[in-house]
C-alpha cells in the first residue's frame, strides 16, 4: 500500500483504540491483589492519565506484522506495567512529589510501601507474560528491566557530574526509555512471526524513536510547565541530571555563567541562581534548536528503519509518529 497523508496523533490512535480500550481491561484486572495498597496504587496510577505510548507500540508492531489478537493485548499491558513500576521506583529515587498532575504516589503512600508496590508490579507483568509460554519473550523483558535498572544505578553515579559527555547522557536516554521502546516493537514483531530482520529493523525504529522521546522530555523540562506535563519543569537540574541542553550549553558559555550551574548542583535547588537565569542562557546559546534538531536526528534514523517493513496503515503510523514525538509539546 502506498503512503498516505502523513497522520495525526488522534488518527494514529484510532488505529488501535479498540485494542487498546482492552489493554486497559487487561490493567484493571491485572492490578488487584488481596493487599490493599498495591491494588490502590495501580488503580491510582492507572486512572490519572498516562499517553499509553508504549501499549501502542506493541499494537502497532503486531499489526504491522500481521498478527491481531489477545497476545498483543497481554503484551501491550505487561509493558504498560512494567513502565508503571519504573515510574513508581523513579519517582522513590527522584524524590518527586507530583505525577501525571497529582500527588506521585511516594508522596501518598511513602517509601517502602512504593518500593514494594513497584516490585509487585513488575512480578505481575512478568506473570502475565509467562502465561504466552514463550522464552523469547521472558528473554527480552529480563534483560529489558535489567537494563534499566542498570541505567537507574548509572545515573545515581553521574549525578552533578558536570563534565557528562553526549555518550554518556545518550546511553542512559537509552537504558531509561529507548530500550523500553525497543522491546514493544520487537515483541509486536515475534507475535507477527516475520524473519528476524524484520524484528532487528522493528527494534531499531523503537530505539531510536525512544531517544528521540527522551531528548524531548529533557527539553520540555526546560521550556514547558507544570499544567501541560503533570510534573514540575526544571525537576532535572534540581535533581542533579544533566541532560542534554546543559550538555550542549556548557562547553558554549562563559566560565561565570557556568558557575551558575556548577551552584545551582551543588546547592540542589534554585536558591542562589534562579531557574529564569538559567533559561536566558539556554536561549542565548540557542541551545533549544540544536536540542531539538538531535532529536529529529534520532525521529529521521528511526523513520529509515522502516525501509524493508512492508507497507501498511500501520507502517504509516509508525512513519508519521517519528514526526510527532520529535514535535510533540507534552
Ligand atoms: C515518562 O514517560 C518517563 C519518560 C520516559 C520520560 P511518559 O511521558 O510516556 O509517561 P506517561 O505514561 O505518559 O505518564
Ligand atoms: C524517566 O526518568 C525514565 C524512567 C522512569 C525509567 P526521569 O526521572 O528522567 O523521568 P521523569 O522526568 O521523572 O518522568
Ligand atoms: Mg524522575
Ligand atoms: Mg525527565
Amino acid at each position: 500500500m502506498a503512503y498516505t497523508k502523513d497522520q495525526t496523533g488522534k488518527e494514529i490512535f484510532d488505529l488501535v483504540r479498540a485494542d487498546l480500550a482492552r489493554v486497559e481491561e487487561e490493567l484493571s484486572q491485572q492490578s488487584v491483589s488481596n493487599v490493599r495498597p498495591i491494588t490502590e496504587i495501580g488503580q491510582y496510577l492507572q486512572f490519572s492519565g498516562g499517553k499509553r505510548v508504549r501499549p501502542a507500540l506493541v499494537l502497532l508492531a503486531a499489526k504491522c506484522c500481521g498478527y491481531e489478537g489477545p497476545s498483543a493485548i497481554r503484551l501491550g499491558a505487561v509493558m504498560e506495567l512494567i513502565h508503571t513500576a519504573t515510574l513508581i521506583h523513579d519517582d522513590v529515587i527522584d524524590e518527586a512529589e507530583t505525577r501525571r498532575g497529582r500527588a506521585s504516589t511516594n508522596s501518598r503512600w511513602g517509601n517502602p510501601t512504593c518500593v514494594l508496590a513497584g516490585d509487585w508490579l513488575y512480578m505481575q507483568a512478568f506473570n502475565i507474560a509467562l502465561a504466552e509460554r514463550n522464552f523469547r519473550i521472558l528473554d527480552i523483558l529480563i534483560g529489558l528491566t535489567q537494563d534499566m535498572v542498570e541505567g537507574e544505578l548509572l545515573q545515581l553515579n553521574q549525578l552533578k557530574q558536570i563534565g557528562l559527555s553526549e555518550d554518556d547522557y545518550l546511553e542512559l536516554a537509552y537504558r531509561k526509555t529507548a530500550c523500553l521502546f525497543s522491546a514493544c516493537l520487537r515483541l509486536g514483531a515475534l507475535l507477527g512471526g516475520k524473519r528476524e530482520e524484520i524484528e532487528i529493523q522493528l527494534a531499531s525504529y523503537g530505539a531510536n524513536l525512544g531517544l528521540a522521546f527522551q531528548v524531548i522530555d529533557d527539553l520540555l523540562d526546560f521550556t514547558s510547565s507544570q499544567e501541560t506535563l503533570g510534573k514540575p519543569i526544571g525537576s532535572d537540574l534540581r535533581e542533579g541530571k544533566i541532560t542534554l541542553p546543559l550538555i550542549y550549553l556548557l562547553p558554549k558559555c562563559q566560565p561565570e555563567e557556568a558557575r551558575k550551574i556548577a551552584c545551582v548542583l551543588e546547592e540542589g535547588g534554585f536558591y542562589s541562581v534562579q531557574f529564569d537565569e538559567v533559561l536566558e542562557l539556554i536561549d542565548r546559546y540557542s541551545i533549544l534548536q540544536a536540542a531539538r534538531a538531535k532529536a529529529q536526528h534520532f525521529a529521521e534514523l528511526a523513520e529509515r528503519s522502516l525501509t524493508g517493513i512492508p507497507g501498511s496503515p500501520y507502517k504509516d503510523a509508525l512513519r508519521s509518529l517519528t514526526e510527532l514525538i520529535a514535535d510533540r509539546e507534552y
